[in-house]
């Protein structure tokens, strides 16, 4: 690995975008240009762009006016692997390492070291990259909440104010039509955006990928409130929940990316089961990419900024394959392995849970 002086980053976002990935990148060339003096390329795509050498300067004047702002100026992909990277032989699409490519164009661009911003499937690649000896440093971002190298990632709360909006959205419409509304809310293999909207939200019953349901369960619930005189109920369902002895919902497949699985549909086989056996008009609600989208949260902005500020640090401290992490109220860091080794999901021993259960939410066991 080089130890030539830092003087040019680069920086880019891979994998889903999620609310305050700007806010990163405006740190990183804030801190990069006036701590340092150092000069910014932004990467475009995600790795995608790094292989095909789609850079183009970042400077102060370029992230004027972007923290606020959703989505990422860059332009994101989950799909562009450079060690598992599609190239054309004799008219075939065939998959081929193409990693030197990226060092070729760091190098073309005068590039001294690369952040990503990215979720596991990103951070691999950093991993990999700095492996083979790239000065890499990670950012880690998903609205999942489930990374478990870190105490928290920008993106999260605001998914999570997105949903706890609809619940309470829901609960007017549902409470005037005598209606059984279901939330079906992102999140993996992991349940947070589901248990915690679903508690701010005052949810009736909550189904997470960490505890299989039972459909009788969730029936009885709405039947309890139904005869205490409450003839409407909100269930919030995470997509990856599924019932005791059955299989998760899978939407489809994105071939090509870290994880080509993608859920979706729970909430519907959810609605269908509760209307058939109470006779209770259902209906759901899948509430999709809006959770990705829009102005990220105050705290989603500040720590976004202050993980953007965090990875210039640890470029110009030469902690190379490291990324950025919260640990209770500072930031630190941690190797990148970490990032991706352990998936965070809500322990059933936790106090979310046990006060969940203890103010009567039904969990569907
Ligand atoms: O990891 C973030 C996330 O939004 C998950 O909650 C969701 O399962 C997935 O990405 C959706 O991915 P895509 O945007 O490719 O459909």
């Amino acid at each position: 690995m080089s130890s030539s002086p830092i003087r040019r980053i680069a920086v880019l976002t891979g994998g889903g975008d999620c609310p305050g990935l700007n806010a990163v990148i405006r740190a990183v060339v804030k801190t990069a240009t006036r701590e340092f003096g150092l000069t910014v390329a932004g990467i475009e795509n995600g790795f995608g762009g790094l292989i095909q050498n789609r850079m183009r300067e970042l400077a102060a004047r370029d992230v004027f006016g972007i923290l606020s702002r959703g989505g990422t100026i860059l332009g994101t992909t989950n799909r562009d692997n450079p060690f598992h990277f599609p190239v054309e032989i004799d008219g075939q699409k065939v998959m081929r390492d193409v990693s030197d490519r990226a060092f070729e164009n760091m190098s073309i661009h005068g590039v001294d070291a690369l952040i990503v911003i990215g979720g596991d499937g990103s951070l691999t690649i950093a991993k990999e990259l700095f492996d083979k000896g790239m000065r890499v440093v990670g950012v880690p971002k998903t609205i999942d909440h489930d990374l478990s190298a870190t105490d928290a990632t920008f993106g999260f709360d605001t998914a999570l104010n997105t949903a706890t909006e609809a619940i309470d959205r829901l609960h007017t419409t549902a409470e005037s039509h005598h209606r059984v509304m279901v939330l079906e809310v992102m999140g993996r293999y992991a349940g947070w955006i589901a248990i915690e909207s679903g508690l701010a939200g005052g949810a009736d019953v909550i189904l997470i990928p960490e505890i299989p349901f039972r459909m009788d369960r969730v029936v009885a619930k709405v039947l309890e409130r139904r005869d205490e005189g409450k003839p409407f109920s909100i269930i919030v369902v995470a997509e990856g929940a599924k019932p005791l002895g059955g299989e998760i919902v899978v939407k489809r497949r994105v071939e090509e990316s870290f994880d080509p699985v993608r859920l979706g549909g729970i909430g519907n086989l959810v609605a269908a089961e509760v209307e058939g056996q109470t006779g209770m008009e259902t209906r759901v609600t899948v509430l999709g990419h809006l959770q990705r989208g829009g102005t990220p949260t105050a705290f989603d902005r500040i720590l976004s900024t202050r993980y953007g500020a965090g990875a210039v640090n640890l470029v110009m401290e030469g902690r190379f394959g490291e990324m950025v992490c919260l640990r209770g109220p500072a930031v630190e860091s941690v190797p990148i392995e970490q990032a991706i080794g352990e998936l965070r999901t809500v322990p059933l021993d936790g106090d979310m849970v046990r006060s969940a259960r203890q103010i009567g939410i039904a969990l569907g066991d």
